[in-house]
């Protein structure tokens, strides 16, 4: 079996062979801050995204510096992080130390964080160019800048200052845009413990329940099969609420004869899940529930025929808008030709949002939609969601039996060198396979049968 950091180490000699042809220069990136939540209390510590993807490394207070090598120079990749505290560790747990983190996760040294501002003037001197992620943490750009300051002090003795401060973000993105077999394998096993959790949470649905409640299946999932935490709060929204798009208050009875719109997806080993099901309260959609089910599941089916290799990222938005306008018509709801109720925007009335996003260790994961002015282009290793759906608020024109009805399909999808594959095609989609999952949980036991 290959050790754990070798994904990781790869990614680091991928952005140092990328500095070398820019010339060369010094990369330092540092981990995400704990951030209090209230007194002695802080929120449950997340990693940063892109050093964890150049790193592997899940300790807060925590660094990397990567060295391009030019010339007789080797690269040099170097990881600060906290010391050994006995003490400590007693209270918050082990941690590595930067003699274990430096073997552990492959670097060529490590040295404890409280050092980085004594050793990093002298790591950045003399390179051509200093790159860094900037304009994100004013603390961390003023420290930035105290580095330059320091070996400016020091020109008389013949040492310069990086000439370029360049930002990090882009050359990272652009890496992490295309995942890798080891991220491929994490993005797998999130969305299948995110499905299971949806076919859970379809299972326990009663009339009756808060939303909490099935918020509280889902979660249950996550945790039960190993899950870090949710990728994002939960949306779980009974009736009209499924209207409101970042809906998390999860607060209201659930009514018979409503819909339910679950937007859930777990993080496990740093990667996001990200699905979303509509079902019925009482296990049997309506007829107008289904009408609009059927348009949202037949958009959703003529986007996922345009992911594939070579076709611009608009292409399965533009699939997905077009059948939903003509299903807006069809419902009455809209009157007039597609083509021009979509060059119009008309049908944002009833979808508003884009049919996707890349997905990877930010559930709106890092990468550019657009390259040199024209939308990018699918990549097998690309991960993206593809969600749409119609948001029918009560208002002028909206037929009754329509009023408050809000549908939302989103699955996970992997760009293949032939066409794509979901992810989470284990959790239920037809209308006859949630009804079947339904049915399921009403006969045995509540939930987890
Ligand atoms: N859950 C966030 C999204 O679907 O984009
Ligand atoms: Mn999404
Ligand atoms: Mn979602």
């Amino acid at each position: 079996m290959r050790p754990e950091y070798e994904p990781h180490r790869d990614r680091r000699e991928r952005i140092l062979a990328e500095l070398a042809t820019r010339g060369g220069g010094v990369l330092v990136l540092p981990t995400a801050p704990e951030v209090v939540r209230n007194r002695d209390t802080h929120y449950p510590y997340r990693h940063d995204s892109h050093f964890y993807y150049l790193t592997g490394f899940t300790e807060p207070e925590a660094a990397l510096v990567l060295l391009a090598g030019r010339g007789r120079k080797r690269a040099r990749r170097i990881l600060f992080c906290r010391r050994r505290d006995p003490e400590r560790e007693i209270w918050d747990g082990y941690r590595f130390g930067p003699a274990a983190a430096r073997d552990r996760f492959g670097f060529d040294a490590a040295w404890p964080i409280d050092e980085l501002d004594r050793r990093l003037p002298a790591l950045i001197e003399d390179q051509p160019a200093l790159y860094t992620l900037l304009g994100r943490d004013p603390a961390w750009d003023a420290r930035v800048m105290r580095w330059l300051e320091r070996v400016r002090d020091r020109a008389r003795s013949g040492v310069r200052a990086p000439e370029r401060l360049v930002e990090a973000r882009a050359s990272i993105d652009a890496l992490r845009l295309v995942k890798d077999a080891d991220e491929i394998g994490r993005m797998r096993q999130a969305a299948a413990i995110s499905a299971a959790a949806h076919r859970r949470a379809m299972r326990a649905t009663r009339p009756g329940l808060y939303e909490y409640a099935i918020e509280a299946e889902l979660i249950h999932e996550f945790r039960r099969q190993g899950a870090d935490a949710p990728a994002y709060p939960p949306i779980v929204a009974g009736g009209g609420n499924a209207c409101i798009l970042h809906y998390v208050d999860n607060r209201a009875r659930l009514e018979a004869g409503q819909l339910l719109l679950v937007d859930a997806g777990a993080e496990y080993m740093s990667y996001a899940g990200d699905i979303t099901r509509t079902w019925p309260v009482s296990g049997r959609f309506s007829g107008p529930q289904r009408e609009v089910y059927e348009i949202v599941l037949a958009a959703q089916a003529a986007a996922l025929d345009a992911v594939r290799p070579g076709e611009p990222w608009n292409a399965f938005h533009d699939a997905a808008v077009r059948v939903l306008t003509r299903g807006m018509v069809d419902l009455g709801l809209l009157a007039g030709e597609v083509d021009g109720l979509i060059e119009s925007g008309a049908y944002k009335r009833f979808y508003m949002h884009r049919t996707g996003h890349w997905l990877g260790l930010d559930v709106h994961d890092a990468g550019e939609y657009k390259q040199d002015g024209a939308w990018r282009r699918l990549e097998p290793g690309m991960t993206l969601t593809v969600e749409p759906g119609l948001y029918i608020r009560a208002g002028e024109g909206v037929p009754e039996a329509l009023a408050g009805i809000g549908v939302r399909i989103e699955d996970d999808v992997l760009v293949t060198p032939v066409g794509h594959e979901v992810l989470s095609a284990a959790a239920p989609k037809t209308v006859t396979a949630i009804e079947e999952e339904m049915r399921a949980g009403m006969e045995g036991s509540p939930a987890h049968a």
